[in-house]
């Protein structure tokens, strides 16, 4: 809608886990290191956690397209609210197995001689779980006995658990002490510090045409920052309903007036925030102010 209006290309604020808008902040790229080293080495179990919005979708969205790039075979599960025989028959069915999809036993024999004949040539096999923490205990327990599966050179199926930080506190109780074990490598995302916000809000402005854009100034990113808590998703809805309301009154800055609206408009809950009075807009008069730091990565 205002992509012409601000000279944009496309929308740099899509809440899509796009790995063409990536900003390559240093905890996503450790991540993203991880989960391919993970798989490289026939590592088996790797477990991505982090809180909700901070680009665990998207860092699977990443790792799908390394695998592609290096034709590496994978299932990729989306929806973890599944039984046992619907997780069976999705595998199967992302992995393309000739088989009676709905038996399990016929969907083990005939995944276990793909991994095998992937393994005989030299290549491996992998399951990409996310929202991994809303997994049922029996659906979790096949996963780990899929794990189990290796041959001398290392696991025959490398299996990628992401989700939201209570999937690392499922772990701790007794009856996944066994899958807890497996877990070779561990990577976690949090919300970003005041600089990555800053240069992750240029860098998909940047992405979406406007090198340099002087929409938001540095003290409104300091606040935008403060609102969203660092965390990439509430950015780029703050944001997007930031250009919307400028494009709407034909500003090309954003104001900080504009910014209380968007986030009262949107419930958001920060540290700092004024006590609400009940009139939209309202800013309490003693906003917090956001020191900037004087480089930017
Ligand atoms: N490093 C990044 N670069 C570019 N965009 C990012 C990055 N991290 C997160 N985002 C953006 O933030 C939004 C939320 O990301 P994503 O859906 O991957 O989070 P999530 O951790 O999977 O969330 P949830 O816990 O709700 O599943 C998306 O719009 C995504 O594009
Ligand atoms: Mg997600």
């Amino acid at each position: 809608m205002y992509n012409a209006f601000f000279g944009f290309t496309q929308n740099p604020f899509n809440m899509s886990p796009d790995p063409s808008f990536l900003y390559r902040s240093r905890q996503h790229e450790e991540a993203l290191a991880n989960l391919i080293y993970g798989v490289q080495s026939r590592k088996g179990f790797v477990m991505l956690a982090g809180e909700v919005g901070t680009g665990k979708t998207t860092m699977l969205e990443c790792l799908r397209d390394f695998l592609n790039s290096q034709q590496i075979a994978f299932a990729s599960l989306f929806n973890s609210r599944l039984t046992v025989e619907q997780f069976f028959e999705m595998m199967a069915y992302d992995l393309d197995l000739r088989c009676d999809r709905r038996s399990k036993t016929e969907v083990l024999l005939s995944l276990n001689n793909l991994l095998l004949d992937h393994a005989a040539a030299g290549r491996t096999t992998v399951l990409i779980v996310d929202e991994a923490h809303n997994l049922e205990w029996d659906v979790l327990e096949e996963i780990r006995l899929l794990g189990n599966l290796e041959n001398r050179r290392g696991k025959l199926l490398q299996i990628i658990l992401a989700g939201q930080p209570e999937l690392d506190r499922k772990m701790d109780a007794p009856e996944f002490s066994q899958l807890k074990q497996r877990i070779a490598l561990r990577c976690g995302l949090r919300g970003f510090n005041l600089q990555e916000s800053i240069a992750y809000v240029h860098s998909r402005m940047a992405r979406a045409g406007l090198k340099e854009q002087a929409v938001f100034s540095p003290e409104l990113l300091g606040e935008i920052h403060l609102r969203a808590q660092g965390i990439p998703r509430l950015i780029n809805a703050i944001c997007d309903n930031l250009l919307l309301t400028a494009f709407a009154v034909e500003s090309r800055t954003a104001t900080r007036a504009m910014l209380d609206e968007v986030t009262s408009d949107m419930r958001l809950e920060y540290p700092g925030q004024p006590a609400f009075n009940g009139e939209p807009g309202y800013s309490g008069g003693g906003m917090r102010q956001t020191p900037i730091p004087s480089t930017i990565d």
